[in-house]
């Protein structure tokens, strides 16, 4: 089944220099490809719509601050049951709990810089999609 997903490469796999690694990850999955891709630094306005499910948790506020502390990587990925694919390629939220072998496991320590975002339902990725890409048919 192919569908598309919304992944964000957040500002810490910016500013690691990670883009590349990461990019391939995705890219060397058989049959997936990226549809739009853009580096930018995320407003809060857009990030109030991006996270609207997160408003009044305590994570929410430094969330946002560090969403917009520098250039992230918006990309479409579209391919076979890439929604649940690129979720497994990120590992769970927690990148101490994360898998070895998985982005957030390999690179990560800190649940709020997880380096990676990824649609979580088919619903979510329409949703963000929009918000990110409001021109991509
Ligand atoms: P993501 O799953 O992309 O979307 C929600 C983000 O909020 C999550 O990645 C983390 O970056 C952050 N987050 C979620 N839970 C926590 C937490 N308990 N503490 C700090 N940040 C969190």
């Amino acid at each position: 089944m192919s569908q598309r997903t919304l992944v964000l490469l957040k500002p810490d796999a910016v500013r690691r220099g990670l883009v590349g690694e990461l990019l391939g990850r995705i890219e060397r999955k058989a049959g997936w490809t990226i549809s739009a891709l853009e580096l930018r630094t995320l407003d809060r306005p857009t990030l109030e719509q991006h996270y609207a499910e997160h408003v009044g948790r305590p994570f929410y506020e430094p969330l946002v601050e560090f969403m917009s502390s520098g250039p992230s990587v918006a990309l479409v990925v579209e391919g076979e049951r890439v929604i649940e694919g690129v979720r497994a390629l990120a590992g769970p939220t927690d990148p101490i709990a994360a898998a070895p072998g998985s982005i957030r496991g390999d690179f990560g320590t800190i649940t709020r810089e997880n380096l990676i975002h990824a649609s979580d339902s088919e619903q979510s990725a329409e949703r963000e999609i929009k918000i990110f890409f409001p021109g991509l048919a």
